[in-house]
């Protein structure tokens, strides 16, 4: 694992959307593997900056987003189809055609799932995934004790979930509680991944994830099991870090850019 510290957030997130238009420049049809959540919303406002100064295009690349609740249609404003219109779909030049979600109002959400996933498999998998980490340790909707060679399937969200999303629904009553997500085993298949966790509130499940066990309790721990994978990490996110010295050490560039 590669441990990027960077002192704020905005150089965090400028560093993940700097990693996400290298891969499109060196290779546009590159396949993305997206997510959603407050974290992102900094990366996905760099990369529509950058489309807008036309130095990243995406009309080669196509997307599979992680994952989105059941019941709610793509036009429900808390679903994930509404997310990624609004906050990147609507503003860069990725083919309409050629973005997907599962679709959570799918009558049949276990065969909507195995479709999801034969299409990522279709597509030659994921190129270059982004993830966020759940306070749980959860990538994806893939909740502690997830198989850890899990495909897209249903997966019923815990409640520390439900109260952690509530702030996008009226009442945490509205919040769903199944999701369709792509499998930890899904997402392990990607050529290369990127974590983006911030704050204080992280610092206890990225120790975890990193330096703790590869465990289904801590469902991003089997990341430690992948061959490319960089964790980006705001100062708070990172202070649980046994190792952060030596993570720092590593890379003294991401401290000072000069090196
Ligand atoms: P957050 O969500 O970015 O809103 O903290 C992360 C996640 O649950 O994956």
């Amino acid at each position: 694992m590669k441990v990027l510290i960077h002192q704020t957030q905005t150089t965090a997130a400028d560093c993940v959307a700097g990693l996400f238009a290298d891969r499109l420049t060196q290779t546009p049809d590159t396949v993305l593997g997206l997510a959603t959540g407050g974290t992102m919303e900094a990366v996905y406002e760099r990369l529509i900056a950058r489309h807008q100064d036309g130095t990243v295009s995406f009309n080669q690349a196509q997307s599979f987003n992680l994952d989105e609740y059941v019941g709610l249609t793509p036009d429900h404003p808390c679903s994930y189809w509404h997310y990624m219109r609004e906050k990147l779909f609507n503003h860069v030049d990725l083919d309409p055609d050629r973005t997907f979600l599962p679709h959570g109002d799918a009558p049949d959400s276990e065969a909507e799932a195995a479709r999801y996933e034969a299409a990522i498999v279709d597509a030659g998998d994921i190129g270059l995934q982004l993830l966020g980490l759940g306070a749980n340790g959860h990538i994806g909707f893939n909740e502690p004790t997830s198989s850890l060679a899990s495909h897209t399937r249903i997966k019923t969200l815990t409640r520390s979930t439900r109260q952690a999303n509530a702030r996008y629904f009226d009442a945490f009553a509205d919040v769903p509680r199944l999701a369709i997500t792509m499998g930890i085993g899904t997402i392990m298949r990607a050529d290369e991944i990127v974590l983006l966790a911030f704050g204080a509130g992280k610092a206890d499940v990225v120790a975890q994830m990193i330096e703790g066990p590869v465990s289904a309790a801590c469902p991003a721990s089997i990341l430690q099991m992948h061959r490319k994978v960089t964790v980006v990490l705001d100062e708070a996110a990172a202070s649980g870090l046994a190792l952060r010295a030596y993570y720092e050490e590593v890379h003294p560039e991401v401290r000072d850019p000069a090196i």
